[in-house]
C-alpha cells in the first residue's frame, strides 16, 4: 500500500539524506520532513543526548512512533529517514523508496568532526563498518530505487531523482 505518494530516502549516516531532501523538496514543492527532527521535537532532546540518557531501544520506540504516524498522516512529502528507519514496522506503507548509496570510506570522508560527534552509532569506527556493511544489504532490498551519490554533489543527485522519477 504505497498510495501517498511520499518519498522517503533511505541510507547510511552520513550519507547527506537531509540536504537531498531539502533541496529536493525546493525542487519538487513537495513538503519535506525529517524523522530524526520529528523525535528531537517532541522528545525536546538532540538524538545524542536520547541515546545517552534512555538508550537505544527508546530512540527506536521514538521511530517507531514517527513511522505509524507518517504511514497513517502523512502524504506528498519527501521524508529523509534516519539510518535505522528503515526497520520499523509501517516503514514500507510510507512511499516509495530512494536508497543514497555510497561507500563506506566516501562517507567518512564526507562528514565533519562536528557529524561524527552528533552520531552515536559512528563513535566506533570499526563498530560502524561492520553496522555499514549489514546496512548495505538491507538497504539494497527496501529500496524501489537506488541512487549512486558518490562523487556527485547535492544538486546533480536531486537531478537524477527527479529525472528517474518524473517528479517534475
Ligand atoms: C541511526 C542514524 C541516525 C539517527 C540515529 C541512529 C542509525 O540518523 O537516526 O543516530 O541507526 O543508522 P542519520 O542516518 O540521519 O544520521
Amino acid at each position: 500500500m504505497k498510495s501517498l505518494n511520499n518519498y522517503i530516502l533511505i541510507g547510511f549516516m552520513g550519507v547527506g539524506k537531509s540536504t537531498i531532501m531539502r533541496l529536493l523538496s525546493k525542487e519538487t514543492k513537495l513538503f519535506g520532513l525529517d524523522s530524526d527532527d520529528l523525535i528531537e521535537s517532541f522528545e525536546q532532546q538532540k538524538i545524542k543526548d536520547i541515546f545517552q540518557t534512555k538508550g537505544e531501544d527508546y530512540f527506536r520506540e521514538c521511530e517507531e512512533r514517527v513511522s505509524k504516524w507518517l504511514s497513517q498522516n502523512v502524504s506528498n512529502t519527501i521524508i529523509a529517514a534516519g539510518g535505522g528507519f528503515f526497520m520499523t514496522k509501517y516503514f514500507n506503507e510510507i512511499g516509495t523508496v530512494i536508497y543514497l548509496k555510497s561507500s563506506f570510506e566516501a562517507i567518512l570522508n564526507r562528514i565533519s568532526k562536528d557529524e561524527l560527534t552528533k552520531r552515536p552509532l559512528l563513535k566506533d569506527i570499526e563498530k560502524a563498518k561492520d553496522l555499514f556493511e549489514k546496512r548495505e544489504k538491507e538497504y539494497k532490498k527496501k529500496a524501489d530505487f537506488t541512487i549512486d551519490i558518490e562523487n556527485k554533489n547535492p544538486k546533480e543527485v536531486v537531478l537524477e531523482i527527479v529525472n528517474k522519477l518524473k517528479l517534475f
